[in-house]
Parts: C-alpha cells; structure tokens; sequence
C-alpha cells in the first residue's frame, strides 16, 4: 500500500523532509533463503537507510523477476558450499598440522595429483555456474510480440507513450498481470537505466537506439521502477510507479487515459485553467483537450491521478504540489521546471486546477 507523505510546515522547510513514500510490497509467499534475504536486507539497511517498504528482489512479481532469484539462490547455494568447504579443510590443516617441533614441513611440489584435482573442481565450479547462467538468460528471451508502448528517459522523469491507444503519460505507467509485457525503450538526452526490481532486469535506454523489455507480471501490485544509470545530478529522483492490474481494472486505466481533460468544476480550478492558458506552461506541458500541446516536459492531462510529483521527488498532495510550483529547484536542483512566479492566489488556483486533471 503506498501512503502519502506527511507534509508539516510550510514552504522550503517541507523540502529538506525526507519524503515518505512507501513501496508497495505484494502479499506473495516469503519464499527463498532466510538468511539471505537477512543478508540483503541488513546490507540494504547500511547502504542506503531502507525502511521494510523498500523493493525486494527476493519477491519478485514478475517472471524475469522470478529467474533472477531461482538464479541467485542457486549460485549463493553453490558459493556458500564452496565457501563452508574451504573454511572447514583450513581449520581441519590448522589444526591437524599445526607447527610442532620435531616436524619439517611436508613437501607437495609436483605432486600430480593434487595439482589435478585442485584444478579440476574449481573449473567444474565455474561451468555449473556458466551453465545455470546461460539457462536463465534464455528462459529471460521471451517471444518478441512487437512493442506496447514506449518508455522515454528524460532528464529526470520517465515518459510512457502509448501511441496506439492515442496517450501519453509520465512517471506512472499501468500493466495488466499475466500477459506479456513488451515495450521499447529509448532516451532523449543520456544513458539511463529501466529497472522495475521485482519485475527483472535492467535494460539500458540509450540515445540513438530502441532497446526492447519484456517480462510478464505475474503478481498484481504496486513497485517502485527506477532509473540504473548514473544519469546527472537527479538520478537519484527519477523513479516511477509501475502498477500490475487485474487485466479488467487496465482496461479500465486505458480507457481513462485515453480521455480528454475534464473540464474544471471547482471555482479556483476553472481560474486556474485560465491562468495555465496565459502563463507560459504550453511551451513545456500538454493537457489533452485543451490549448496545452507542450511535448516537451511530462503530459498533464491526468496529473491529478498520479500519486508523485517531478519522478516523486514528492508525493503529489495539494501542498507539495504548491512547493513545487513555488521553486522546483528547491525540491529537485537542476532539474528543467522553472520556478512559477505568480501572486500566491493564482499558484493555488494553477494547483486546484491541476488536481482536478483525474
Ligand atoms: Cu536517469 Cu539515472
């Protein structure tokens, strides 16, 4: 379940709060290793400062996601045999063969034999390895049904064009579960990295190339999508949320995505479809139905459905969303939304408005 963040105070100091956004983290069996996934998360915990809600490789929701744990089980199984075995035969030769006064050491120079066998098992070690890798790379290679939609790198923010359904949306992307999940992925400006965790492996977005990804989800829920290459000073706010429906409930997001902008209901959001006309966010943003055709920054014609704000920088909550209008840069430096300098009346307006594009 993803909660929005709390947002005390006001203004700049919000910012500087770390925000809270909670992962999702589907009801799937805690399958696999205990020790490792204690292993993991203690590593995780010290490396990065992960709350529990953080993804999980080890509950993978996603076939790819799925080979890569069979994957990694087995080796860690392989390893710790390895690693047991060779900590065992050292205490067993400190011990047995400790240092004692009358003994000379025992020469094993050209001795054939154990030359053979010491070569022998670590070349079988690494062909099993080989092996099961090569395995899992095939089984990941799933039968190409040409792509669904198109998911665009950006400095920093994830585009997904679904150009046969006639929309496009941003930071926030919809599939349905137990069918294939085939799409092309690209960039506009530097190498960036598709990664929903659970679901499976990177794939480069490269400028100048079509990548493609394909896995199918298997387990409904909500995962954290991220980008896994080092891509500027905001790589670290350029996430998405990927959402595996009930092939019932995406048709039901499809349909919504391909409608037009509602028209505003509220009185300080019909002032502030006025003022996002007049203001200069055209040249950047769209808002299908409306004078808004901007192709160059996040499509906004749904914006007031998606949970997060600038890739969730923030979560999307009427007051984040003012703090980001008030000075983007403050939330996400370097980042291409300029600050909107409007009276404080017409930013709320420009917010009622755009929380109203469900
Ligand atoms: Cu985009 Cu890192």
């Amino acid at each position: 379940m993803m909660r929005a963040a709390r947002s005390g105070g006001k203004g700049r100091e919000r910012v500087s709060q770390p925000v809270e956004v909670r992962w999702g983290r589907n009801t799937r069996r805690a399958g696999g290793s205990v020790l490792l996934a204690g292993l993991v998360l203690g590593v995780g915990l010290l490396v990065a400062g992960c709350t529990a809600e953080q993804p999980d490789i080890f509950r993978p929701g996603g076939s790819a996601g799925e080979e890569i744990r069979q994957l990694a089980l087995q080796i860690f199984l392989i390893l710790s045999v390895v690693l047991i075995a060779v900590w065992a035969l050292l205490a067993f030769v400190i011990i047995r063969y400790r240092r004692r006064p009358e003994a000379e050491a025992s020469q094993t120079r050209g001795n054939l034999k154990i030359e053979i066998v010491w070569t022998l098992i670590p070349a079988v070690i690494i062909v099993v390895l080989f092996i099961l890798t090569v395995r899992t790379t095939q089984n990941l290679a799933l039968p190409d049904p040409g792509a669904q939609f198109t998911v665009v790198g950006h400095q920093w923010w994830w585009e997904f064009d679904f150009a046969d359904q006639g929309f496009k949306t941003a930071n926030e992307v919809h599939v349905a579960a137990r069918r294939q999940v085939s799409a092309d992925v690209v960039s506009t400006d530097v190498i960036h990295s598709f990664w929903v965790p659970q679901m499976g492996g990177k794939v480069d977005m490269i400028p100048g190339r079509v990548n493609r990804v394909s896995f199918v989800p298997l387990e409904e829920g909500r995962y954290l999508g991220e980008c896994s290459e080092f891509c500027g000073a905001q790589h670290g706010k350029m996430r998405f949320l990927f959402v595996v429906d009930s092939p019932e409930e995406f048709s039901a997001w499809v349909r919504a995505q391909q409608q037009p902008a509602a028209a505003p209901e509220g009185a300080e959001a019909r002032a502030g479809a006025s003022v996002i006309a007049t203001v200069g966010c055209s040249g950047c943003h769209a808002v299908r139905g409306t004078s808004l055709k901007g192709t160059f920054g996040p499509d906004l014609t749904h914006f007031g459905s998606r949970g997060g704000i600038g890739a969730w920088a923030l979560t999307n909550t009427p007051d984040n969303l003012l703090t980001w209008l008030q000075d983007p840069q403050a939330v996400k430096p370097e980042c291409l939304m300029p600050r909107v300098a409007l009276p404080l009346a017409q930013q709320k307006q420009l917010v009622a408005y755009l929380e109203e594009l469900q």
